[in-house]
């Protein structure tokens, strides 16, 4: 398996810049079946998942080509399909975003259910519901969603939990239903308002997004556009993290920081120095961290789920403790055992893990778990002395365009080792 080798123990200088957003270019590629003809997408991050979503665009009959390095052209224009296969579904889970457009563009659907996912199980049910609130009928017996919606009825649709995924899905059906649709209890995370910018520029009539309620004008025929994605915040929050946990002075370019106030509000109280504008964020990180206040999970926006692990893996040198809890998934800790690997002092006990700082942290060889646990290894590897070998790095891989391209930018002595029948090579 390809992995990284990761020498610790060097403080960062230098700047890189962020990529596109992965949770926002995936609902995005899935609104591209909403449009007849050609869309272009700029600053589309290279990534697995984008991959994946490639091959379920194209399984429906759509064409794709990558033009320069971060250039997606799409187009729908013969598109015949309305099936997505079981082994795409289980490539990606967060593949049930592709419901609701199917839906929209060809009054039925057919997918397998996305499986469950190293975070524990991800269920759908909230989308669902929103369909069928909006008319669909769904029959989900034996794994595999059959549905049909000969028409789409605009309505008023509540979700009990501000689900971001089940948001985007009601957004996109909704753009072929009849009527006004208002999602009341959506999610608010900056993704969202990406979606509705891109719906925006096909000529969807969209408003709301960023609130917890969002309402969509239906049937409207939608065209083509040239759209740029919005930077990924996660892995901003990455690389202000990498910059905690080596000690460093960074700038990234790109990055927003009214995208990720609540983690840099933590940063700052840890002791780093973050001063940004339009065009980036500057990060100086002097002495270990400090240690801060309680961690909690919430939707956006509260403290991102995504930043969990990063944040805890640049603390594991605190002086202090610091509290976490997770929230939003039953399974997100998976990367505790392998940080403990590396000398780190977690305690675990339900929702909540407990980082106690210690001195020093050595390099070991670990396991990613999952993209996010996978990222936060190779944070915490910055900080150890010595070589850290991180394997399975196709988890990161997921949402990580070339973790290793950036860091080295960063100042980081890190390289990749690729396995040589890696099924996902770089470019
Ligand atoms: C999106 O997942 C992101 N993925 C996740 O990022 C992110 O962690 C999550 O939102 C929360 O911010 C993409 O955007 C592709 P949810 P999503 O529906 O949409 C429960 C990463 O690392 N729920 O907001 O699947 C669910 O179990 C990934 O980039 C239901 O109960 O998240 C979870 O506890 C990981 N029923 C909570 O809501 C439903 O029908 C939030 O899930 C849907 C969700």
């Amino acid at each position: 398996m390809s992995h990284f080798v990761i020498r610790g123990g060097r403080r960062l200088e230098g700047e890189a810049g962020i990529q596109g957003a992965k949770n926002s270019v995936l609902p995005i590629l899935a609104a591209t079946l909403l449009t007849a003809g050609q869309v272009e997408l700029r600053g589309c991050p290279r990534l697995r998942d984008v991959d994946a979503s490639v091959r379920i665009l194209e399984g429906l009959g759509c064409t794709t080509r990558w033009e320069e390095e971060n250039t997606l052209v799409v187009d729908t224009g013969n598109l015949y399909g309305y099936a997505v296969s079981e082994a795409l579904m289980r490539e990606m889970r967060s593949s049930a975003i592709f419901l609701g457009a199917i839906l929209a563009r060809c009054g039925q659907a057919e997918l397998s259910y996305p499986g469950g996912c190293e975070l524990g199980p991800r269920p759908i049910d909230l989308h669902l519901s929103g369909l069928r609130d909006l008319g669909a009928e769904i029959d989900d017996a034996g794994g595999v969603l059959h549905c049909k919606a000969s028409r789409l009825q605009g309505r008023e649709v509540v979700l009990s939990l501000p689900s971001v995924g089940a948001t985007e899905n009601l957004m996109l059906a909704a753009c072929g239903a009849s009527g006004v649709t208002t999602i009341a209890g959506a999610a608010q995370e900056p993704e969202i308002v990406d979606l509705q910018n891109f719906l925006t520029a096909c000529g969807a009539r969209v408003s709301g997004a960023g609130t917890s309620t969002v309402s969509v004008e239906g049937g409207r025929p939608l065209h083509g556009c040239t759209y740029t994605i919005m930077p990924d915040r996660i892995v901003a929050a990455t690389y202000l993290c990498a910059a905690v946990s080596a000690g460093g002075d960074i700038y990234l370019r790109r990055a927003r920081e009214e995208h990720l106030s609540t983690v840099t509000a933590v940063l700052r109280e840890a002791g780093c120095v973050i001063r940004s504008d339009e065009r980036g964020i500057a990060c100086t990180c002097r002495n270990r961290p400090a240690a801060v206040r309680p961690v909690r999970t919430a939707p956006y926006p509260g403290f991102p789920t995504d930043a969990q692990a990063i944040l805890m893996a640049s603390l594991l040198r605190c002086r202090g403790a610091v509290v976490f809890e997770e929230n939003m998934f039953a399974n997100r800790y998976r990367h505790v055992d392998e940080l403990a690997r590396m000398g780190a002092d977690i305690r675990v006990s339900g929702r909540a893990a407990v980082v106690t700082g210690v001195k020093n942290l050595h390099g070991a060889p670990v396991r990613c778990t999952d993209l996010r646990g996978g990222a936060a290894l190779c944070v915490a590897a910055l900080a150890a002395e010595g070589e850290t070998e991180v394997s399975e790095i196709g988890h990161i891989d997921r949402g990580y365009e070339d973790v290793a391209r950036d860091l080295r930018n960063l100042g980081a002595d890190i390289f990749r080792v690729e396995d040589e029948n890696a099924e996902f090579t770089r470019r």
